[in-house]
């Protein structure tokens, strides 16, 4: 259980959890890292911890470099238990640590622990704490992730704990972006904002005007590897993923019984395809959410398609949008199909849900009884050339 050291002094401490699949609903199948950081400096200095049934594994690291209760602070950028879980742990080897946070943070704390017993030094955003030859400077980041969130700077090392921002769940050997390389960050870093982070657009907008100034090599996350050759490429694509900005290009989703909704999408896939727009087509019976949401992203237009089940919409089809309700991709071009035997409300309910989040609905929903017909596949096959051009039509 080797630590790394990422620049003089300062080392990754944290936990590699290669088993997880499952991330409060979001699927992960390449596992995660929760990444505590250790600063060796006049005062010794720890970067949040790791989920509880790490602890040992960040003990065991923190030892080869130090005695872990020498740790002077316990620096809480985050309450959430995958970064606050070991807290009580690294407490009740190192009792006369202060623990570094928000009052948010130690309102959170309180929450969690018995922590009453534990010495606090709470700062504001902008504050700095000095270590001895460095100096650590907190910036309130407030919703990226949570209320109490917030991201501490190195000014001496150009050095961001940036965690929760930035991260990916990526499990592995490998501590830093080139050992993985650009592309597959750029999908897990884009799941990890589709499914964790897109919610808070406007924050993330403001948490990076609040970076601006500051002189970044590197940036250690709390979750996957540490960037310091990717960061241009990074800081290019969160301002667009936070501005809901996306490509021309449309993503079909959903789900069916006995075969006309998939008909359908098939018909619309070809109608955009002949518009020149790229396709992604995903059934909700072999795609899960959080994998449809990275989807979700990119895609300038979001057709969705479910059948009639029981006067109203396949329930696959409404977990998706109570998902993506509560992720709140905006500036999408949506759209409705689907078909039914007598009643079709639900077709209706996927348009009545497009309108209700505020996307652009260009061309009107399209609901077909019993099997689509010749003529109405040829329907269809207009309908995503419409698309299509509304596609390119947009900015
Ligand atoms: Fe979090
Ligand atoms: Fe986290």
């Amino acid at each position: 259980m080797n630590p790394v050291q990422i620049k003089p002094n300062i080392y990754w401490v944290g936990g590699i959890d290669w088993h997880l699949r499952n991330f409060h609903g979001y699927i992960t199948p390449r596992g995660t890292t929760y990444n505590a950081y250790l600063i060796v400096d006049e005062q010794i200095t720890l970067i949040d911890t790791v989920k509880d049934y790490l602890a040992d594994e960040m003990l065991e690291r923190i030892s080869s470099v130090c005695d872990p209760s020498d740790i002077d602070y316990l620096v809480v950028n985050h309450v959430e238990m995958d970064h606050s879980g070991s807290v009580g742990r690294v407490m009740d080897v190192a009792p006369e640590a202060t623990i570094v946070t928000s009052a948010k943070g130690r309102e959170g704390l309180e929450h969690h622990y018995d922590a009453a017993r534990w010495d606090f030094e709470l700062i504001d955003s902008g504050e700095e704490l000095s270590l001895g030859e460095r100096s650590l400077t907190f910036v309130y980041t407030p919703m990226v992730h949570w209320p109490d969130s917030m991201v501490s700077y190195v000014q001496q090392e150009s050095l961001l704990f940036s965690n929760d921002a930035f991260g990916q769940h990526i499990a592995g050997h490998e501590r830093f972006d080139d050992e993985v390389g650009w592309d597959l960050l750029h999908e897990e870093a884009g799941k990890y904002y589709a499914n964790i982070v897109m919610p808070y657009g406007m924050q993330v907008l403001r948490a990076l005007q609040a970076l601006e100034g500051l002189k970044i090599d590197m940036i250690a996350p709390s979750h996957g590897v540490i960037w310091r050759t990717f960061i241009e490429d990074l800081l290019d694509v969160y301002p667009r993923w936070a501005g809901h900005e996306t490509n021309p290009e449309a993503l079909i989703v959903y789900d069916t019984m006995w075969d006309s909704t998939r008909q359908l999408s098939t018909a619309l896939r070809r109608g955009l395809e002949e518009s020149g727009v790229p396709v992604k087509v995903r059934s909700l019976q072999t795609s899960h959410v959080s994998e449809i949401m990275t989807d979700v992203l990119s895609a300038r237009a979001v057709l969705i398609g479910t059948p009639t089940l029981n006067n109203g919409m396949l329930p696959t089809v409404g977990a998706f949008l109570t998902y993506l309700r509560g992720l709140r991709p905006q500036n999408r071009i949506g759209f409705a199909f689907g078909s039914y035997g007598w009643g079709g409300q639900g077709a209706q309910e996927v348009a009545g849900f497009i309108e209700s989040i505020g996307w652009d609905m260009p061309v009107d929903l399209m609901n077909v009884r019993y099997r689509p017909e010749v003529e109405q596949l040829e329907e269809a096959e207009a309908a995503g050339r419409k698309l299509g051009e509304a596609v390119n039509a947009s900015e």
